[in-house]
């Protein structure tokens, strides 16, 4: 199995723990600010070199926490002046890798799924966020009211790593700087580089859990030894998780901003309570969906495993062939147009069944009446519950309708069944490897040993496949770690695509199966492909060229797989367990291969900070150092930029103590809100 030699370098010289950022002559101008700087990766690719105390203390610095500037007005969290105004004007620096550009945007993604924080391309406004790329990952604390850099340097381009840089500029600082957090974790100072700062918690209990909290190696002087444990053993193992904000992360975040609104989040549902959310049943030919308990070996997808819990239900076994049901949702005010409905689904009665989504707009009258059909499932027979990722788009007010129809009951032993649906107006995955039986696939595995996904296609045609590696790959220095890769594979398009195919984006993507969509802490981790990449070993094939020149035939596929590049790093085995990555015993990987455009207004401040530059078109980002190679979709050259979103619509956000049963209230308050 050959690797890259970017990516091999890229997992093996890395230490699995969080290092310390440096900081450099620049700051002095800024010394008397709030700087925080540091890198702290998920456990997995990021190993800086720190400098030594001696060289920051010539600086004229002082560090806290071996990362942060001690700011003159430390007390960002309780003063006001220091809070941004949404939308926040952003700048992407030319500086700045094609992958850190693209992270950046799926990190503000997020912040306007699970918080009322926007952002918006920089326009000449007094103070904005300018990500560039510097020496580390760091921010200052706070809107400092200026315009401020925040650093997405070398190996800072993942999504967990955007978010915690963008919770400092919010103003917030480290999870175990809090006054109390003696009493949840132990500082080992003997192991350790600087001393600690003491701030608010917003009335918040300790969260280990959260993205701003450092895991146990960080600024450690003896690799092996942790400088921080926790007082509760457990959590040793989840303190420095780089996977997505904590719920408490999101309750900090929502309560310093007053969010009572989330930008693009829309509805949800997980059946556990009578109300179902408010979806209404249009009684069609007598059929109607059942508001059903789970039952050992018919389990509902929310509390799988745990409790029995509800689900939708269409009994195909008994009525007639053709019958049907119709369960729509409430009306919907959508903000944006494009829109992404997920939903688990197990159709397990006769073949001739079908599940049909549909979508109703207004009809020009006010009315919302015009169908539209989105899908048609069919059934499979499949006891495992299966999830559908439905984009579509609509700009006026509708609802959306899950239609169940029965095909033979003479032939069915079931039925059909809907849970855990969600709404949301972001961009669909559109690969999803499902990968069944983990457990025993699991068991019956160990090092080295991989399964291959499927064939996917990306939007241009370019043929790719994953493997999985569950105990991680032969060369892989770590242990308990689930290793991936991406291969490029040959198909009958591949005369017509360019190569090398350069200048793509892959992103891949765990999902965590809770039902909440705003609490779901999935990993995802994503890379750019460099069209002067040679094939690890060999010096005259480039990485991204043919995969039928630059790979091995398999029968499997019946084409050529190219040599893999990933990570040795990609999830843990406790991961795996901590977040519901694992339910029903179903792994989803999203995995998508895309070339990409970003439209941003770009101006660069002039030196004085005075005027500005502005380029208002829509660029298509290039690769540093590749300016003049265009990306592959020119079409998307002209595109307008879309406009920000500032609609707002109520939106609770609740914290829930980790209660498993019976009920799970946080849903379905959350769910009744709007
Ligand atoms: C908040 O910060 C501003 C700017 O540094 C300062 O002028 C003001 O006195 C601070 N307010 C409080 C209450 O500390
Ligand atoms: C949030 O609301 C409180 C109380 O109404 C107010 O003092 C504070 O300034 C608000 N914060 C923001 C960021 O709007
Ligand atoms: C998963 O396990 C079940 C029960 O052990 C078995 O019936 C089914 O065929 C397996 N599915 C796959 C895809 O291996
Ligand atoms: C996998 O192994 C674990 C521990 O050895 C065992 O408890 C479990 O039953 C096994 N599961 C399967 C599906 O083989
Ligand atoms: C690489 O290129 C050099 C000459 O530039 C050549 O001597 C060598 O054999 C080539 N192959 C490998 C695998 O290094
Ligand atoms: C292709 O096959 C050769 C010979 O078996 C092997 O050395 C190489 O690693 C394979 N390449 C890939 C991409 O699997
Ligand atoms: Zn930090």
């Amino acid at each position: 199995m050959l690797w890259c030699r970017f990516p091999l370098v890229l997992l093996t010289e890395q230490k699995p723990w969080c290092r310390v950022g440096v900081l450099f002559g620049l700051f002095f101008l800024f010394s008397f600010f709030f700087f925080s700087s540091h890198v702290c990766g998920r456990n997995i690719s990021y190993f800086y070199n720190k400098r030594s105390e001696d060289e920051l203390s010539m600086q004229g610095l002082k560090l806290f926490e071996g990362d942060i500037i001690l700011p003159l007005e430390r007390n960002a969290l309780r003063n006001s002046s220091y809070r941004w105004k949404f939308p926040i004007p952003y700048i992407l620096a030319d500086s700045l890798d094609l992958n850190a550009k693209g992270v950046i945007l799926q990190a503000f993604e997020m912040f306007r799924l699970k918080s009322c924080v926007d952002f918006k391309p920089y326009e000449g406004e007094p103070t904005y966020l300018k990500f560039e790329k510097l020496d580390g990952c760091w921010s200052s604390v706070g809107d400092l009211q200026s315009g401020q850099t925040v650093s997405i340097g070398e190996r800072c381009d993942y999504k967990a790593i955007v978010e915690h840089e963008l919770l400092h500029a919010l103003g917030f600082y480290h999870e175990q700087s809090r006054t109390d957090r003696d009493d949840y974790v132990q500082i080992w100072w003997d192991e350790i580089i600087e001393g600690m700062i003491f701030l608010d918690d917003l009335n918040t209990p300790y969260d280990y859990e959260s993205v701003l909290h450092y895991g146990p190696y960080s600024f450690n002087i003896n690799s092996n030894v942790p400088s921080i444990t926790t007082k509760i053993p457990e959590f040793n193992e989840i303190i420095g998780q780089r996977l997505d904000f904590s719920r408490i992360d999101l309750l900090k975040l929502n309560r310093m901003y007053n969010c009572t609104s989330s930008l693009t989040f829309l509805d949800q549902c997980s059946f556990e309570y009578i109300n179902i959310c408010g979806m209404v049943q249009s009684r069609q030919d007598g059929a109607r969906w059942d508001h059903t308990l789970g039952k050992p070996g018919d389990e509902d997808h929310t509390l799988v495993g745990s409790c029995a819990g509800y689900f939708m239900h269409l009994d195909t076994k008994s009525g007639h062939a053709g019958q049907s049901a119709l369960l729509e949702s409430r009306i919907l005010y959508p903000r944006k147009k494009e829109k992404c409905l997920q939903f688990f689904y197990r159709l397990n009665g006769s073949p001739q069944d079908k599940l049909v989504i549909w979508v109703k707009k207004d009809d020009g009258t006010g009315n919302v009446r015009r169908m539209e059909k989105l899908h048609t499932i069919t059934a499979d027979g499949e006891h495992h519950w299966k999830l559908a990722s439905i984009p579509f788009s609509v700009q006026h007010k509708f609802r959306y309708g899950f239609q169940g129809i029965r095909g033979d009951p003479a032939k069915s032993a079931g039925g059909i069944a809907i849970d855990d649906t969600s709404l949301t107006e972001t961009n669909c995955p559109t690969n999803v490897w499902h990968i069944r039986n983990f457990t025993s696939l699991f068991n019956s595995t160990s090092k080295g040993d991989y399964v291959t996904s499927p064939v996917f296609y990306s939007s241009e045609g370019y043929a790719f496949a994953l493997q999985l590696y569950p105990h991680g790959r032969s060369s892989s220095p770590y242990t308990n770690y689930m290793g991936i890769t991406f291969h490029l594979c040959s198909s009958p398009n591949d005369g017509l695509l360019e190569w090398p195919a350069g200048h793509r984006q892959v992103v891949l993507s765990v999902l965590d199966q809770d039902p909440d969509v705003i609490h779901r802490m999935s990993l995802s981790l994503s890379f750019t492909t460099d069209p002067n990449q040679l094939v690890y070993g060999k010096n005259d094939t480039l990485q991204w060229d043919k995969p039928s020149i630059t790979g091995n035939f398999s029968s499997s596929c019946n084409c050529y797989i190219s040599p893999g590049v990933g990570w040795n790093t990609f999830l843990t085995h406790r991961e795996l367990h901590w977040k519901k990555f694992l339910k029903n015993d179903g792994l989803f990987i999203f995995a998508d291969f895309e070339g990409r455009t970003m439209c941003s207004r770009s101006a660069l401040p002039k030196a004085a900070g005075k005027g500005t530059r502005e380029k208002k078109s829509c660029l298509v980002q290039r690769a540093a150092g590749q300016a003049g190679i265009p990306l592959s979709r020119p079409k998307q050259r002209d595109r307008a930029c879309p406009s920000s979103v500032t609609a707002t619509f109520q939106m609770a956000v609740f914290i829930l103590p980790h209660v498993r049963c019976p009920k799970m209230n946080f849903l379905d308050s959350f769910e009744g809100v709007i």
